[in-house]
């Protein structure tokens, strides 16, 4: 019987990965392949843009080759933006190349939609059963995007319209996390590492006898706008949340407590510092619930794979009577994967690709 089924091959290089995939219908996972560029920015401490560019020319060829083998491709999908420039051109200009000589179409896809289409994958076999409805399926739906450059709540009517209904003011849930870890000393990229050790130091304190709900936090700021409509977004104070203050507040106590960088602790630095921005991001996905007319909660990008943000998040989810739809934990992080399912669902209503150019600053539901 003749496959009838669509192959798509997804190029992702917006940032400091250099991703490709083969996506069957939309969901089914047949090759993914993430080369990361970490160890290159760790010394700089960030992503640097040059080196980002260079290192993607380097390895796009690869990359690519290794998630086509023995399959069959019928379309293309790039990542067009946003993210940064230098980056966004390697994967488009790949893309562009490639689609041409195999003679199928280009669809261009946005990074933030791609990491809400990240719960939406599964592998086979090993996932026959996998919980995660069809996406066309969902109905009305909040998604919430937490990246290392991004953090959003968007209003999905439908499955492939968004509206962009609540925002950061200054730095991205994962930038927060990354600024942090350097400050004290954890190196870069930061968010795993202080997940890890807030576990640990609330496992520990649990061990010992006290209550979960009652921690030794340091009582950190939330990161609440004041109330009415905010200046800098245009959109309500609270769907919006600001870092900002809570780096600061970490930087002083740090200075005022000099054993705050050494355990023990370090890691209860680390713990209340991530339960500020935990609180913060549950406080607001309240709120998008209460306002937003939805069915699901779907999560998406690096910083979904906290365990805390997953917990509180499972909790607001519970109490809203929502189901919680998070991608499996390799899905969180840039892949290719999740831009090559989405363009399954977008590629009749987006122009093709091919007369793009990357856009860094794209924005989601464009
Ligand atoms: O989605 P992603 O791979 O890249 C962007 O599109 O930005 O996200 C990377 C971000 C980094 O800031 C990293 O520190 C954060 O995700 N991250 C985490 C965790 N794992 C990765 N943040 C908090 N907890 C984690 N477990």
């Amino acid at each position: 019987m003749p496959d009838t089924k669509m192959n798509i091959l997804g190029i992702e290089t917006s940032c400091d990965e250099t991703a490709a995939a083969v996506v069957r219908d939309g969901r089914e996972v047949l090759t993914n392949v993430v080369y990361t560029q970490i160890p290159l920015h760790q010394p700089y401490g960030g992503v640097v843009p040059e080196i980002a560019s260079r290192a993607h020319v380097e390895k796009i060829a690869q990359v690519v080759g290794e998630a086509m083998k023995g399959q069959r491709v019928d379309a293309v999908a790039v990542t067009y933006g946003p993210g940064l420039s230098p980056a966004l051109i390697v994967g488009l200009n790949a893309a562009k190349g490639l689609a041409k000589s195999l003679g199928v179409p280009l669809i261009g896809i946005n990074h933030l939609e791609g990491h809400l289409h990240s719960p939406f994958l599964w592998d086979a076999p090993e996932d026959a059963t996998y919980a995660n409805p069809d996406p066309r399926d969902l109905g009305p739906a909040l998604g919430l995007a937490l990246s290392g450059g991004n953090t959003m709540w968007i209003d999905m009517p439908a499955y492939g319209r968004y509206e962009v209904i609540g925002e950061t003011l200054d730095d991205a849930a994962g930038e927060a996390f990354d600024k942090a870890a350097k400050l004290l000393g954890l190196g870069y990229p930061g968010g795993l590492k202080i997940d890890r050790l807030s576990q640990a130091w609330r496992e520990a304190q649990v061990a010992r006898g006290v209550r979960a709900s009652a921690l030794p936090f340091i009582p950190f700021p939330k990161g609440r706008p004041r109330d009415g409509v905010t200046a800098l977004a245009g959109l309500p104070a609270e769907l919006c949340v600001s870092f900002s203050g809570l780096k600061t507040a970490l930087l002083r106590f740090v200075q005022q407590h000099p054993e705050a960088r050494e355990e023990p602790e370090l890691s209860r630095v680390v713990a209340s510092y991530q339960e500020a921005i935990a609180q913060a991001v549950a406080d607001r996905t309240r709120a998008a619930l209460r306002r937003a007319r939805c069915g699901a909660l779907v999560f998406g990008g690096g910083v979904s794979l906290n365990s805390r943000i997953r917990a509180v998040l499972a909790d607001v989810c519970r109490e809203a009577g929502v189901p919680l739809l998070m991608a499996k934990p390799k899905y969180t992080g840039d892949n290719g994967a999740m831009i090559a399912g989405l363009a399954y669902y977008r590629r009749n209503h987006v122009a093709d690709a091919m007369a793009l150019d990357a856009n860094p600053c794209l924005e989601v539901g464009a």
